[in-house]
């Protein structure tokens, strides 16, 4: 006979899909109890530490997020990295089941000639910089004039409006002050982002597109001759109406007379990056691109006609990738964990008992906040499909020694009324600028402030 208590739930990662995942099990009928661990001392996850600064609202989404934590039934373990402070194979004999929801951290590489040069970034560092990761460099060079961005997504556009605003139009946010006055510093004229398709298959959603032109101090160019389309494209166009309102403002933009402003933002749409070169000392003195064609069924091939732009440095926004997880089957290819529809799954398709994974760990690196909620719906559903089996096959469980063992590990756990002290404190900083926050970086201050050791 099943022993009769609630289902036991570890979920690795604290980001909206792990949250999600916390808030369905939480209101399943089968009674659950689930344990959030977050190898940061701050939860929230991308929403957090990838969001631009300047896109409050959407960082409002943390509020919800926090009403999901804050929840009986739902513990928070904060600073505790699962693979370092403990191993999943320790998790997994404390609970039923354990639900990955680590995300994707790294950027993909570009394997083009160039790449390491000093001056080439990946946009992961950068965001860690510009939002505060308490792991993310606490300086950044910024010395170029001119920049290109690679890659025609919305963290392009995230990295183009956080580089091109004038210091004083971010002030008001919780972006760090060491990153305003670098950005201050910033001697920046020219910004180039580079597509490698048409106007119709970049994958910029309209608002933010619409929200680089107007950006106070910047022209937004667009040269007449990148707007080309195929018949994929004219399709795509009529069936799909945020591609249109897309291709109607890079229209539009195609045939506005710049200002004269001092910064100027270029749309190079058909171009693909095929070398960073060498300014002769390690650095980055420009970037060769191949003009692109369009085939017709909206994909493209190279035409064999290149071109060189000046640029200083090079930030590639071309998408993220996750991190294997220990012991656990990994699809290299897509940079996920093996599963199916969230069940984790080995090399022939058989379930790995009681792991299961959810968020851009599960699906890769695209998709919105709100698209966590579906996804880790589907994964909810699996485990409870599966919560019988798990909890006779574990039996009386207990993971209460589980504390101690963290504790004589040296881990300094941060629950969630730890959290709130460290919100509270850093709302107080904000609110004696007129800021919503002002975020406290460095992982030891965070530590210390939760814990009411500073
Ligand atoms: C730069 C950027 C800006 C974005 N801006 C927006 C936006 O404005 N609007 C929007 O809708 N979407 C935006 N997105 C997309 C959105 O952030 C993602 O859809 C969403 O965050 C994915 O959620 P997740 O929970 O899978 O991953 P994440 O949010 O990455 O959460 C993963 C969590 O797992 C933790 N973790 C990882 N490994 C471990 C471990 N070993 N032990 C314990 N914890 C671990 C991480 O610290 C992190 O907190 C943005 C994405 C990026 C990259
Ligand atoms: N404000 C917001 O709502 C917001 C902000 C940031 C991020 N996000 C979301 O977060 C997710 C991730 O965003 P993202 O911008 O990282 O990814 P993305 O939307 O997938 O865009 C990646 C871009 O990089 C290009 N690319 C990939 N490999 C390339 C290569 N080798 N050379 C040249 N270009 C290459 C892709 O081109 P192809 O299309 O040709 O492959 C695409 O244009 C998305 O769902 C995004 O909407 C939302």
């Amino acid at each position: 006979m099943s022993p009769n208590r609630p289902l036991r739930v570890a979920i690795v990662g604290s980001g909206p899909s792990g949250i999600y995942a916390a808030d369905l099990l939480s209101k399943a009928e089968v009674p659950a109890s689930v344990d959030v661990f977050e190898r940061l001392p701050a939860p929230f996850g991308l929403v957090r530490y990838g969001v631009a600064p300047d896109h409050p609202n959407i960082k409002q989404i943390m509020t919800t997020l926090a009403g999901i934590l804050g929840r009986d039934g739902i513990r928070l373990l904060a600073n505790v990295d699962v693979g370092t402070d403990i191993t999943l194979d320790e998790l997994r004999a404390c609970y039923d089941a354990v639900v990955l929801a680590t995300g994707s951290p790294h950027d993909a590489p570009l394997g083009i000639p160039g790449e390491n040069l000093e001056g080439s970034y990946g946009s992961a560092d950068f965001v860690a910089w510009y939002d505060g990761h308490p792991d993310g460099p606490r300086s950044w060079p910024m010395t170029a004039k001119e920049v290109a961005i690679v890659g025609a997504g919305n963290v392009a556009l995230d990295l183009a409006r956080i580089l091109a605003k004038r210091p004083e139009d971010l002030a008001w946010t919780d972006i760090p002050d060491h990153v305003l006055a670098a950005l201050q510093a910033s001697p920046l004229t020219d910004i180039r982002i580079f597509a490698r398709r048409g106007p119709a298959e970049v994958k910029f959603s309209p608002l933010e597109l619409r929200e680089i032109g107007k950006v106070s101090g910047v022209d937004v160019v667009v040269d007449d001759a990148d707007l080309q389309f195929d018949e994929a494209s004219i399709a795509a166009i009529e069936s799909n109406r945020q591609t249109k309102q897309v291709v109607e403002t890079l229209t539009s933009w195609a045939s506005r007379e710049a200002t004269g402003a001092a910064r100027r933002i270029h749309l190079h749409l058909l171009q693909r990056p095929v070398a960073l070169l060498d300014d002769g000392a390690g650095g980055v003195a420009g970037i060769r691109t191949e003009r692109m064609r369009l085939t017709g069924d909206g994909s493209v091939e190279g035409t064999g006609e290149t071109r060189e732009y000046p640029v200083q440095a090079v930030y590639r926004a071309i998408g993220y990738r996750g991190v294997p997880v220990e012991g656990l089957p990994f699809d290299d290819a897509r940079g996920v964990v093996r599963n199916d529809a969230g069940r984790v799954v080995d090399e022939t398709g058989a379930p790995v008992t009681g792991v299961y994974a959810t968020g851009w760990i599960k699906r890769g690196p695209s998709g919105l906040i709100g698209h966590s909620k579906k996804d880790s719906q589907e994964t909810v559903d699996r485990i409870l499909e599966d919560a019988p089996n798990l909890i006779e096959a574990k039996g009386d469980l207990s993971a209460d020694g589980l504390g101690p063992m963290l504790d004589d590990r040296g881990v300094r756990v941060i629950g969630w009324s730890d959290w709130l002290a460290l919100d509270a404190h850093e709302r107080a900083l904000g609110e004696a600028q007129g800021r919503e926050r002002v975020k406290v970086v460095s992982r030891f201050e965070m530590t210390d402030i939760a814990l009411r050791r500073a």
